[in-house]
């Protein structure tokens, strides 16, 4: 291999692993340096008043503060396509030892099968009355990563970290079941969830250009010719859009209890999952899992990651009016404990990694701290602590929290707190007890 070559295949490496690409000097990691800065308080409104009950929260403020969020953020969040059909591909009534049924669901957006579209694998527990509850989310590196199932299709999209950009097959039987922990159906199913996932990728791929093969241009009006506005929505936008669209397909499955679907995804796809539950609240519960800066993290902290920077690196994932914020935090007029307030009344849990601090553990404990007023009117406890608790113990009621041991990923300890929480707001049960 020449140097170049060594060169490249470090760079995408580096990629791949969301290793931050810049010396950690350039960034804030010592809480002494964080600046003053004042949060926006979710309870008041444009025209100087304050929210003094839910029914203002409901019909006034919340309305409010969705629209500077499309707006200033995430950019505008589409519809329901009218003509959308979905076609159930196959079903395996036998899976995982017989644990599991298997469906594979093709949504067609358009209605048409050569039209935009995206592939729903999906898990139902076998041995628990029916309708279940599920949990909801997007997968990294194709449906085939999520479990060692023979059965699901290979995903026959662009490959994440693969050099070439566009439309590229990925890799195949090598990477079946590599995703296994992160995802943990084995237990998903053993506690009575239904798991329902779509690789990102389906709905758009993640690079600058990446709309041209996804979504976003083929529902553009404009095509290949679109030029986005200021206002439109990122490519975090449409992936949380994918989500409502599984929800849609979800409604529609007798096997699934669609009143009790939560939302759950990682650092990106975690930002994506609480934009998905702040904008459809069909989503019972939401979990954000590591999202970090524009996700659970507050920016005006510009502790680790910065609103400058992650615009600079993915350029594609939010709208362009966020991009007046680089370096610019103070100006923000919502900080994201206001996206977690958006989630009001239904429950929300925040996870950090103690050696994620990219990612802003602290950030992320404030966020869901400074949401609180808003549960309250609801008559809802939030996290129940003023402080951050201890490593690996997890407070909270209606709004859940934990910082546990290790790097940025999806542990299997995540899930146990998720599936834990998801109990308690459901009121379900099955299988042997979670460590609460
Ligand atoms: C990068 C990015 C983060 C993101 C993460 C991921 O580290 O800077 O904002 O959460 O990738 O999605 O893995």
């Amino acid at each position: 291999m020449n140097k170049l070559l060594v060169l490249v295949v470090c760079f995408n490496l580096l990629m791949c692993l969301s290793i931050p690409d810049l010396s950690a000097a350039d960034f804030i990691y010592d809480e002494g340096k964080v600046p003053s800065y004042t949060l926006p308080d979710p309870l008041l409104c444009a025209d100087g008043t304050k929210v003094a009950d839910s029914a203002a929260w409901k019909n006034k403020r919340r309305p409010e503060l969705l629209k500077i969020f499309e707006t200033e953020v995430y950019g505008r969040m589409q519809g329901k396509p009218a003509k959308m059909t979905f076609e159930i591909t196959s079903t395996d009534k036998n899976v995982l030892g017989g644990k599991a049924i298997r469906k594979e669901i093709t949504a067609y957006f358009l209605g048409t099968k050569n039209g935009p579209k995206m592939n729903i694998l999906l898990y139902v527990p076998n041995e628990v009355k029916k309708p279940v509850p599920a949990f909801v989310g997007l997968n990294f590196e194709g449906n085939h990563t999520v479990a060692k199932d023979p059965g699901i299709k290979l995903a026959d999209r662009w490959e994440r970290g693969g050099k070439e950009k566009g439309m590229r097959k990925m890799p195949g039987e090598e990477t079946r079941g590599s995703a296994s922990v992160p995802w943990s159906v084995d237990m998903l199913m053993a506690k009575g969830y239904a798991l329902a996932t779509v690789y990102y990728g389906d709905l758009e791929p993640d690079f600058a250009e990446g709309w041209k093969w996804g979504v976003r241009g083929a529902l553009a009006k404009n095509g290949l010719d679109t030029q986005f506005a200021a206002d439109d929505g990122g490519a975090i936008g449409i992936w949380a859009w994918g989500l409502s669209r599984i929800l849609d397909y979800l409604e529609t499955d007798s096997d699934i209890d669609a009143k009790h679907v939560a939302v759950m995804g990682h650092s990106r796809l975690g930002k994506t999952a609480l934009w998905a539950g702040a904008t459809d609240e069909r989503f019972a519960l939401v979990i954000s899992n590591n999202s970090g800066c524009g996700g659970a993290a507050l920016s005006k902290r510009i502790f680790g990651e910065t609103v400058g920077r992650i615009n600079t690196v993915f350029p594609h994932w939010f709208c362009g009016n966020f991009r007046k914020y680089n370096e610019n935090e103070k100006d923000l007029p919502v900080d994201q404990h206001e996206l977690i307030a958006l989630i009001a009344p239904r429950p929300v849990y925040a996870a950090s990694a103690e050696e994620d601090k990219w990612a802003d553990p602290r950030g992320e404990f404030l966020s869901a701290k400074n949401a609180e007023p808003v549960y309250k009117l609801f008559g809802l406890e939030g996290l129940c602590v003023d402080d951050m608790p201890g490593i690996d113990k997890p407070v909270g009621k209606t709004i859940g929290y934990h910082i546990r041991t290790g790097k940025h990923a999806v542990l299997e300890y995540d899930w146990e707190q998720y599936i834990a929480f998801a109990d308690r707001h459901f009121n379900h049960s099955v299988g042997s007890k979670v460590e609460k």
